[in-house]
């Protein structure tokens, strides 16, 4: 017993500072790729196709019901990929602005009016009024906007500008 226990338990630190070891290399990196893959999905996926359809003057409201829904499940788990530690001091290549951390009750509150817009916007669809997805739709674009401008390169109050 004696020998056998420090043995295990040296082992469980070696194991738990390999661990810590990578997750400070390489993981605040890969969530800084996997959030910009996830924003960009969301736009290429979901949001691009819903503008498409709402500009027109017979809206495909099935589709915005559907994308709408899938939009506001994917905007919940993007919510997650901003913990602390993963800004510009530790991973250059991202465009998050340090308010994300200093003001984060502001960036939180914003992405819940990002999916409340989203989630209104799908409610409005699957009530079958085009009247009332066109007038939904401005505040999903005006929530965007809460963190950043349209353009791609464009910068806002959570998101730098691309240089
Ligand atoms: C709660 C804040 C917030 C909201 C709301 C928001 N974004 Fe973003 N977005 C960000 C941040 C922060 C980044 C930069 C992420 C990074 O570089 O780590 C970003 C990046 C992006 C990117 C670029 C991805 C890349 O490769 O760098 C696109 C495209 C994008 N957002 C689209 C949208 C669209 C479309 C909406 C509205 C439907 C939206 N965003 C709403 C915070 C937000």
């Amino acid at each position: 017993m004696f020998r056998v226990v420090p043995a295990l338990a040296l082992a469980a630190v070696m194991l738990l500072s390999a661990g810590q070891i990578t997750f400070a290399q390489t993981a605040p990196a890969q969530i800084v790729k996997e959030r910009q893959d996830a924003m960009e999905k969301n736009w290429t996926e979901y949001f691009r196709d819903i503008s498409r359809t709402v500009k027109t003057d017979s809206p495909d409201l099935a589709l915005i019901a559907t994308k709408s829904a899938q939009a506001s499940e994917h905007l919940k788990k993007f919510a997650q990929l901003f913990p602390p530690g993963t800004g510009r001091d530790v991973v250059p290549k991202t465009r998050a602005k340090p308010e994300v951390w200093t003001q984060r009750a502001e960036f939180d509150a914003a992405m819940k009016a990002l999916i409340d817009a989203t989630i209104a916007l799908g409610a409005a669809a699957k009530s079958g009024s085009v009247e009332k997805v066109k007038a939904e739709w401005p505040s999903v674009a005006k929530a965007c906007g809460g963190c950043h401008g349209g353009p791609k390169k464009a910068g806002g109050k959570f998101r730098f500008e691309e240089e």
